[in-house]
């Protein structure tokens, strides 16, 4: 039977989250980062999986095969993640060797604090809030556990609510950019990325500190187009079990474009949206950019 919204989803110290991850946090609040260990944080559908696959190749100085010894979700574990004792992102973290790569959706209030107090290196990537949203409602379409989100209009609504799965994009948003007025945080948009993955890709090696060279860098771009992830069983999420993932209602690697909101809000939608953005943005600085 269909599980209720509000039985898969609670309010946790104001931010909208899934209940299994939130039944341990104890675990969460108490996880011990190491100095050499890299966050790469995003409000979710913002193209985390790709940030991570590029600075996998990154870390391993261009070995495909060396990215395909496993699927993404376990070279570079989900922090928070969390289904009792089937899934456990912390204790996969626990058993990894160093340097290790962290993905997190947390908003900066919710990561653990030892992140923090060690000076960690962090990569914050976010997207366009509309692209975000369509993203978004295909996503809990596949998800077997969770609620039906009924119609995209419906489900727009709860996004400017902020009643999803971590909560308000805008708040999320806004909280990392003001975190990355330190250095040691790197803030990131995906239309740069899909705009000129040269430069984005060469912005990465040199916050990470690591060497580049023509040859990493076409390497990198070849190996994380979204055909080629697409078609890679250890990015594109296929190594998930289908009772968790059903991949048969929409793929994990959809579309990959920015401006497909254009193809799912009616305009008196997208008026709504963008005049409840502008109420919600105002005081902050940052700029998306919607089409290219
Ligand atoms: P769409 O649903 O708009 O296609 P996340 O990894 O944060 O869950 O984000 C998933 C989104 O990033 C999906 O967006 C997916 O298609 C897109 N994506 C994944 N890999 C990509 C790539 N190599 N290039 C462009 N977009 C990519």
């Amino acid at each position: 039977m269909e599980p209720e919204y509000y039985e898969v989803f609670g309010e946790f110290r104001g931010v909208l989250m899934d209940k299994r991850f939130t039944k341990y946090w104890e675990d969460v609040e108490a996880f011990l980062a190491r100095p050499d260990d890299l966050v790469i944080a995003t409000y979710p559908k913002s193209g985390t999986t790709w940030i991570c696959e590029i600075v996998y190749m990154i870390y391993k100085e261009g070995d495909v095969e060396k990215c395909k010894e496993d699927a993404i979700f376990n070279r570079i574990p989900f922090l928070e993640c969390r289904n009792e004792d089937l899934i456990n992102g912390i204790k996969q973290l626990e058993e990894k060797e160093s340097p290790r790569i962290v993905k997190t959706h947390l908003p900066p209030k919710l990561l653990p604090v030892s992140f923090w107090e060690k000076n960690c290196k962090m990569i914050y990537l976010c997207r366009n809030a509309k692209d975000v949203v369509v993203s978004y409602y295909y996503f809990q379409l596949m998800i077997t556990s969770y609620p039906n989100p009924k119609s995209f209009s419906e489900f727009v609504e709860k996004f400017m609510q902020g009643q999803v799965p971590y909560g308000s994009w805008y708040d999320h948003v806004k909280a990392w950019w003001e975190k990355s007025k330190n250095s040691h945080v790197l803030f990131m948009f995906y239309e740069d990325m899909k705009e000129d993955i040269r430069r984005e890709v060469l912005k990465l090696i040199e916050f990470l500190g690591r060497k580049p060279s023509a040859e990493l860098v076409d390497k990198i771009i070849q190996h994380t187009s979204f055909q080629e992830m697409k078609n890679n069983p250890s990015t594109n999420y296929t190594m998930m079990p289908e009772e968790m993932l059903n991949q048969k209602v929409t793929p994990f690697m959809r579309k990959g474009i920015i401006g497909d909101w254009k193809n799912h809000f009616p305009e008196a939608l997208r008026k709504r949206f963008d005049e409840h953005y502008e109420h919600q943005m105002k005081d902050c600085t940052v700029k998306f950019r919607t089409e290219l």
